[in-house]
């Protein structure tokens, strides 16, 4: 079957190539991919990959061998789903506890941000507890998560501070939800119940002194590159404050929650109250423009890669 590949060093980066089709565990359906979107973490470290790796984590198609422990949707079902890895090919096994069914009105595109963007959007908002009238603070907020996290957010009754690297990354986050936007972590003022936090380095630093007492900062981010350094005597301002670490593979595996979540998120698209914010998509026979694009910090939003016939 088609995959896309990593070339190593030498070349494009990611080439269509050949690949051995997946045996499906029990657990697992056999999904034939139609599309899939681009995370940062996926490209960030393209040259480093062994040539020839199969990588990929946003998976939507339609299930082809239903799960042998007779899970999950049947054949035939248009599906998005999350996998850790081996997502950019023709065929995938995709755990059925993080496989949802896709609504007719929601096209392949929209749903292909949920998998990684939304998964973690929505569960770093869980792991704050999202208080009534919160106020949340959102680093890296005009990236794919971003985004996701400022509309669920503030329809929970948040007022969320969105903090971007550049002015000319402001466009649409007010409409989004935003309470303020502001440019830099250095112009976030007062403090906040729940920080979402995906920058790292001074970014984590300056953010973590922002927390309510009580209050949560969720990261799972480090965009920067830079390494994080907290003050270890950062908890003497911050009484019953808590910072938690989030990955959104182990999150999906340990609670079993990813098709519920999946299915939540797939009606909030349905009914217009979820924008996913799509807004480059391209063949995957030719994804290196993208890639560069995402690496370059030019996508506004989510990029995504479609599979032809
Ligand atoms: N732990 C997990 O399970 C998990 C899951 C999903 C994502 N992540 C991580 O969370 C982060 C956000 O993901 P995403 O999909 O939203 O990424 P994205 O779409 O590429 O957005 C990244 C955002 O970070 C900002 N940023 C600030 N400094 C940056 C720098 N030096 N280099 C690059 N970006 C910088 C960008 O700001 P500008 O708007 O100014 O360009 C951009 O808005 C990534 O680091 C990703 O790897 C982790």
């Amino acid at each position: 079957m088609k995959a896309l590949v990593t070339t190593g060093s030498i070349g494009p980066g990611l080439e269509l190539g050949e690949v051995d089709p997946p045996q499906p565990a029990s657990g697992e359906a056999l999904v034939e991919l139609t599309a899939t979107s681009l995370n940062r973490g996926e490209v960030r470290h393209l040259a480093e990959e062994e040539p020839g790796t199969v990588l990929g984590w946003d998976v939507v198609g339609t299930v082809a061998q239903h799960a042998a422990d007779g899970s999950g949707p049947p054949v035939g079902t248009r599906v998005v789903g999350l996998v850790g890895g081996r997502g950019w090919a023709e065929q995938v096994a995709v755990p059925t506890h993080a496989l949802a069914a896709i609504p007719d009105d929601v096209p392949d595109a929209a749903a292909a941000v949920l998998p990684i963007a939304g998964l973690t959007a929505w569960r770093a908002l869980e792991m704050g507890g999202l208080p009534l009238g919160a106020r949340v603070l959102v680093t890296g907020a005009a990236g794919g998560v971003g985004r996701l996290a400022i509309q669920l957010a503030s329809a929970a009754g948040a007022a969320v501070t969105a903090v971007i690297g550049r002015p000319e990354r402001r466009t649409g986050l007010v409409q989004l939800g935003a309470s303020e936007v502001v440019v830099g972590i250095d112009a976030a003022t007062g403090s906040f119940d729940l920080i979402l936090e995906s920058v790292g380095g001074e970014s984590l630093r300056r953010a973590s002194e922002l927390l309510a007492p009580e209050g949560t900062l969720v990261t799972y981010g480090r965009s920067s590159g830079e390494d994080g350094a907290i003050d270890p005597y950062w908890f003497g301002g911050h009484s019953g404050a808590h910072i938690e670490g989030l990955l959104v593979f182990t999150e999906v595996d340990r609670r079993r929650l990813g098709t519920v979540q999946l299915e939540k998120m797939l009606t909030l698209i349905s009914s217009g109250r979820l924008d996913p914010q799509v807004t480059r998509t391209r063949p995957w026979s030719d994804p290196m423009p993208l890639v560069q694009a995402l690496l370059d910090r030019e996508v506004d939003g989510k990029a995504v890669l479609t599979v032809n016939p």
